[in-house]
């Protein structure tokens, strides 16, 4: 797989560097996606005003928080009304993943469901995107995909050319963010390092990013002890974990957790973070009948072991206590029950709703609709 090369900035203060990309970009018209008050909160807003004072700008944040292809529909009419050739997407991930769809969809004829349906295929190339995270989590900014919900559903746009053409990676924007919003963010870059690194599509370097993004969280996992430089050290963890998503994709927790958002309303990666422990004994438990690895179960056993001797644990059963550890050191519910989804009905939503098979396929063991009710069961 060939990716587009991205130009990335790290570090506190590298906003600035936006100036210099707007004018060799020098652009007629900008596209500026944000989200909402957050924009003016962390600081981003004072930022942005003084580099985008002299040229034109359309501002859209008109969005839900979990976008819907409605959404989407809103801002390429936009885009295209104003002729937008940069577009800068400042916010978390919803905000970096809707200026990728309007990015890419605007410069594609048909309905945009025909494209996130797969029913036409993307062959277009939108314009220049700078990406600037002001959340951990997601790693948004160094993917080339992008979600939306079509009613209930979520679903994942992929091309090569999705990819931000700039990443700025400015810590400071992290630093007021509220507790839940750190520790649910947080969870999700952990879910998809954990969860790439197990997935039937992980590779050498894939791991690696895994590795490192794991190693970076563990660090700094009780919420009362950070400070701006554990902000820091996360907003790289999440985008090493973006990495490496972008290589080898996220698995069953993913799949699992869409639901528990759209039905419950649990933040993302509070949501995929709930079965991450059960998914990781799971997994260990891999055996030839229901191994789904191409390289077969020895190597999936092989890769947990790795996986628990980079949490510092000798069994699964620690690593999942290790695993629900964090989620309380982070002051995140781990009951099913106490989140208003403990009974057989909210688990048969849970359960028909969250096979997305685009997710549960990269998972390395086989997981059926009867095992995912008993571990839906042992955390209620
Ligand atoms: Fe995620």
């Amino acid at each position: 797989m060939v990716f587009l090369m991205q130009k990335e900035y790290f570090g506190e203060g590298c906003i600035q560097n936006l100036d210099s990309i707007v004018s060799n970009e020098s652009p007629n018209s900008i596209f500026l996606v944000t989200g909402g008050s957050a924009y003016e909160s962390s600081g981003a807003k004072k930022c942005l005003d003084s580099v985008l004072k002299d040229y034109k700008v359309i501002h859209f944040s008109n969005y839900q928080v979990n976008p819907t292809i409605e959404d989407v529909k809103k801002g390429i009419k936009l885009f295209r009304a104003n002729q937008c050739d940069l577009v800068i997407a400042i916010g978390g991930g919803s905000c970096i993943d809707i200026a990728k769809l309007i990015n890419i969809l605007s410069c594609h004829p048909e309905e945009p469901e025909k494209y996130v349906l797969k029913e036409k295929p993307l062959i277009n190339t939108g314009k220049p995107l700078v990406a600037i995270p002001t959340t951990s989590g997601t790693g948004s900014e160094s993917t080339h995909f992008a979600v939306c919900y079509i009613g209930k559903t979520k679903y994942s746009l992929a091309k090569d050319s999705i990819l931000p053409n700039y990443a700025i990676l400015d810590p400071q924007f992290t630093y007021n963010l509220p507790q839940y919003i750190t520790a649910s963010t947080t969870m999700d870059a952990f879910c998809q390092a954990v969860e790439s690194f197990w997935s039937v599509n992980s590779t050498d370097e894939s791991k690696e990013f895994s590795r490192e993004a794991i190693n970076l969280i563990l660090k700094v996992t009780r919420l009362e002890q950070w400070g701006n430089q554990e902000r820091a050290q996360i907003m790289r963890a999440a985008n090493l974990a973006g990495k490496a998503i972008n290589l080898a994709k996220t698995t069953a927790c993913h799949a699992i957790s869409y639901p528990i958002t759209s039905y419950y309303k649990v933040s993302h990666g509070h949501a995929a973070a709930l079965t991450l422990g059960q998914m990781f004994l799971f997994n260990s438990n891999v055996n030839l009948q229901d191994c789904s690895d191409y390289r077969g179960y020895g190597y999936v056993k092989q890769t947990m072991e790795k996986l628990m001797h980079i949490l510092n644990v000798n069994t699964a059963e620690a690593a999942n206590e290790k695993i629900q550890a964090i989620l309380h050191g982070l002051q995140l519910e781990t009951s099913l029950t106490k989140l208003g989804m403990g009974t057989k009905e909210d688990h048969d939503v849970i359960v028909s709703n969250g096979f997305n098979p685009d997710r549960v396929k990269n998972n390395p063991r086989r997981l059926s609709k009867e095992q995912l009710y008993e571990i839906l069961e042992k955390l209620s």
